[in-house]
């Protein structure tokens, strides 16, 4: 059963928070990110959760996030970029409503997320490696319902093109 909300998925840089936020205002609904959820219920960033109790405890936090969100409905849902990378995640979070993969050229989405900073799985990998972790997340990414290519255009563009696929798997009303 589709809870009929929006979930954002894609690597680091992809703009799920900015674009998120913004379709969210388009179509009238509530805005979360599941980094915040966990954030909030921790009480201490995302860096320091990976500094003081490793990724395999946010990987976790992530996993009990997932069950918390089956409580939401009509909502646009930003997830973080590794969240639907472990086994049973997507389907999941498909349960939940329309999942929307941002996707783009991994050098651009490389260099957003490095403009903004504060993402400890970027921390001392090089592009190489960089890249070989997007390449490894690829096939979970693949499940998403709808597949947007941001690739060298602005958010405003993004949602533009999130709302006409959207429209056109009859996600949201046109
Ligand atoms: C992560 C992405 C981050 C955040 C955490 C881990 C990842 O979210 O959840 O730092 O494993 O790709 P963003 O995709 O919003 O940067």
């Amino acid at each position: 059963m589709r809870r009929s909300n929006i979930v954002l998925v894609g690597f680091m840089g992809a703009g799920k928070s900015v674009c998120g936020r913004l379709l969210a205002r388009r179509l009238g609904r509530c805005f979360i990110e599941t980094d915040d959820l966990i954030v909030s219920g921790e009480g201490r960033s995302i860096p320091e959760i990976f500094r003081d109790a490793g990724e395999a405890r946010f990987r976790e936090l992530e996993a009990e996030t997932i069950e918390s969100l089956k409580l939401k409905s009509g909502e646009v849902i930003a997830t973080g970029g590794g969240m639907p990378c472990r086994e049973g995640r997507m389907e999941l979070l498909r349960e939940l409503g329309t999942v929307v993969w941002l996707d783009g050229d991994v050098r651009e989405l490389h260099a957003r997320a490095s403009r903004i900073g504060n993402r400890p799985m970027l921390e001392g990998r090089s592009m190489a490696e960089v890249e070989e972790l997007y390449r490894s997340r690829q096939p979970y990414y693949r499940r998403a319902h709808i597949t947007v290519d941001t690739t060298g255009i602005g958010a405003d563009q993004v949602v533009a093109r999130i709302l006409a696929a959207l429209r056109k798997s009859h996600a949201v009303r046109a």
